[in-house]
Formats: structure tokens, sequence, C-alpha cells
């Protein structure tokens, strides 16, 4: 028997979050490069009654990502992807996270649009990082959004002198992915598929834990006191976001990004959190 197949990338919390949300009753095939987190997550939704399958997968391969492809569609069709793989600027150098976060986000949102079942929905999770960079030039956005993937890292705004620290290459790996999920959108479309992403705030997990009990443990306990939310969210948060993208209530929503950060972004911009407030 076949069922609808989900595909989650990344077995963290948020992605965890949003594949017990969304699916129960299909076949959930959970893809990291480290594998024995994806094994800990199937493990667990497995025990909790769901159907999932780890496959070891590195989202900065073209290869790796047609491999889990391939091997989804052995239990059915694609109906849905969740991508909540990616590294974050405190993690890896400035190569890594463009060719995980950037380029790989973009190579499986091209690879799977081309197989995603009609009526189908896909989320990609970015982040806040890329809202809080100032607007880049409409060229520069539309580079972002069109280059052929395989051109995508000889880009001239992506090259070395051009990217000051890991932070400036994760805010753009994360502008990125909401130009490549406007451009998908509108091919996924074509299939009858939507495609959405959700940029995140500062959601709790187990680094993001270490982070508040570490050396900069104050400076996230005076940021949350200054912005509306007055704490950290939750994957579970995030998943609430997902399941109004993904059902058919979000029917209408395609090519779009969600901002799920507390109020941080506009506190960023127009209140306490401003660097040039007081
Ligand atoms: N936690 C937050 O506060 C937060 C905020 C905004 C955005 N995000 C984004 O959400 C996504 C998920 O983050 P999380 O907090 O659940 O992190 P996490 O570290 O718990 O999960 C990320 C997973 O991605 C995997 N991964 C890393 N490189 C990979 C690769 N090349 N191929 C395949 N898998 C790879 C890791 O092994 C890990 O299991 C990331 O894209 C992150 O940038 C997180």
């Amino acid at each position: 028997m076949t069922k609808d197949v989900m595909i989650l990338t990344g077995a963290g919390q948020i992605g965890m979050a949003i594949a017990r949300r969304m699916g129960y009753g299909m076949k959930i095939v959970i893809g990291d490069k480290n594998i024995k987190n994806a094994e800990a997550i199937a493990d667990i939704m497995n025990k909790a009654g769901f159907d999932s399958v780890p496959v070891e997968t590195d989202l900065s391969s073209r290869e790796s990502i047609k491999n889990i492809i391939a091997e989804s569609q052995k239990y059915g069709e694609i109906a849905m992807l969740v991508n909540a793989a990616g590294v974050s600027p405190s993690q890896a150098p400035i190569d890594a996270i463009l060719k995980v976060d950037l380029y790989g986000t973009a190579v499986l949102l091209e690879e799977v649009g081309k197989v995603i079942k009609p009526g189908g929905t896909g989320v990609t999770i970015s982040s806040q990082s890329g809202h809080r960079m100032p607007a880049l030039t409409p060229e520069q956005d539309r580079l972002l959004a069109t280059t052929p993937t395989e051109e995508l890292l000889s880009l001239e705004i992506l090259q070395p002198k051009n990217i000051h620290d890991t932070l400036h290459a994760y805010q753009m790996a994360k502008r990125c992915n909401v130009k490549r999920v406007m451009a998908e959108a509108v091919k996924w479309g074509e299939r009858g598929a939507r495609v959405n992403s959700i940029s995140p705030g500062i959601i709790v997990t187990p680094l993001a834990i270490d982070e508040f009990n570490g050396p900069r443990g104050d400076f996230y306990k005076n940021m949350f006191a200054k912005y509306p939310a007055g704490r950290p969210g939750t994957a579970d948060e995030v998943a609430n976001v997902a399941e109004l993208l993904m059902r058919p209530m979000g029917a209408f929503i395609t090519g779009a990004d969600f901002l799920i950060d507390g109020g941080a972004t506009a506190s960023y911009f127009y209140g306490p959190l401003n660097p040039d407030s007081k």
C-alpha cells in the first residue's frame, strides 16, 4: 500500500514539531546529515504512532537531495516538504552557511518542485535574521530569486570580499530563501502545489538553552525584556504557522514569508531593541 509522503529535512526541534503537527497518516522520510539526529527523531515519532524512516541526507549536495527524493518515492507520492535543516552563524564558517542554507535550500525547493504531488505543500524555515538586514537592490533580489541554482554561489554579492562575517552570510542565505520561495511558488503553482517560508525569531532548542545559560545569558534576558512577547518562542508555535500554510485553509497563500518572532524585529526597527536607542 502506498501512502502520501512527507519529506522532512533537518531533524531538530522545529522540524519535528511541524512533522508531528502535519504528518499523521503519512510516510515521513527524515533526512539529516547527522544520521543519529534523524534516527533519534524517527524513534520518538514512531513510538508516538507516526510512520517515519531516517535517511542520511546532506542538504548541500544535489546528489544527496535526489537520493532522499528517490527513497521517498518508493513509499508513494511526495505531498509535503518541510525543510528545517540548516547551520547557524555560531555553528559553521561562511562557506558552509552559504552552501547549506542558501544553495542547499534552493536545490531542495527546485528538485522537490519537479515532483510534488498536485495539491502538495511545502515550507522552508528561514529566519528573522533575513529581516534585520537592510533591503538589497531590486536587481540583487532578482538575482537571488532567479539565478540558476548551480550559478548561485558564483554571484558577486556572495563572494568572500562582500560577506563580512558568518552572521552576514546567514542573513544573505535567509533572505535568499524568501526570494527563492517566491520564484519557486510560480513553478510549484504550475503543478497545483504551494510553497512558503517561515521566519522564526529565537526558538527554544537545546542549542538556544545552552546560549541562555552560557556567558551571553544576560544579553538574552535583557533582549527578551525589550520586545513585545517578553520571551523566546517554542517550536510548536512555529508549527502553528506551518499548519495554516500547509492545510487547505491556507490555499490562497503561496510564495509568502511569515515572520514569527514575538515582535523582536518590530522592536529592532522601531523600539528599544534598535541599536541606536539608549
Ligand atoms: N532555533 C532558532 O532559534 C531558529 C531561529 C530562526 C531560524 N532557525 C532555523 O530553523 C532551522 C532549524 O533549526 P533548529 O533550531 O531546529 O536547529 P537544529 O540544530 O536543532 O536542527 C537543524 C538540523 O539540521 C541538520 N543539518 C545541518 N546541516 C545539514 C546538512 N548539510 N544537511 C542536512 N541536515 C543538516 C543538523 O544536523 C540538525 O539536526 C534552521 O534553518 C535554522 O536556521 C532557527
